[in-house]
């Protein structure tokens, strides 16, 4: 494997990482207004997110690659309202849907056919998570007027 390959997907591993962190940040935020579905919810993206990680660390010890530890930067947690910590989440989506994209670029111009067949997995994730959240986040809106309705929502998220 090239070096800028396993840079850039251990990288991507420590981005995996801080994924987490920002979701399970989330589910901190929505636990402590008593948003307890919300909170549920966000607590299952961050454990995908640590699968994400673990797929990439996979790939690279079947490659017998070298494995790198960062520093995990920590969440910004300013939000305000519950659309706010959606947006938030969309927008960290998009984000890494362009580091995959990156990596994806660079493994295609080194003919690196094993890691394009890796990210086409997160290729199909990120619109999948992209799709989650934005759904989440045009119910709030939709309901935004009604926090009863909120609380309905809230109550079916915890069911799940
Ligand atoms: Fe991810
Ligand atoms: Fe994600």
């Amino acid at each position: 494997m090239e070096n800028k390959i396993n840079n850039l997907l251990n990288a991507q591993i420590n981005l995996e990482f801080f994924s987490a962190y920002l979701y399970l940040a989330m589910s901190t935020y929505f636990s402590e207004i008593n948003m307890d579905g919300f909170a549920k919810f966000m607590k299952k993206q961050a454990k995908e997110e640590l699968e994400h990680a673990q797929r990439i660390y996979d790939y690279l010890l079947l490659r017998n690659e070298k494995i790198t530890y960062q520093r995990i930067e920590a969440p910004d947690t300013n939000w305000t309202n519950a659309k706010d910590v959606l947006d938030g989440a969309i927008e960290h989506e998009k984000f890494v849907s362009e580091k995959i994209k990156e990596i994806y670029k660079a493994a295609d111009e080194l003919d690196d056919y094993a890691t394009l067949n890796l990210l086409d997995w997160f290729i199909d994730e990120q619109l999948e998570e992209e799709e989650k959240f934005r759904v989440l986040k045009e119910k709030i809106q939709a309901f935004d007027e009604c926090s009863c309705t909120l609380e309905v929502m809230d109550r079916e998220l915890d069911k799940e």
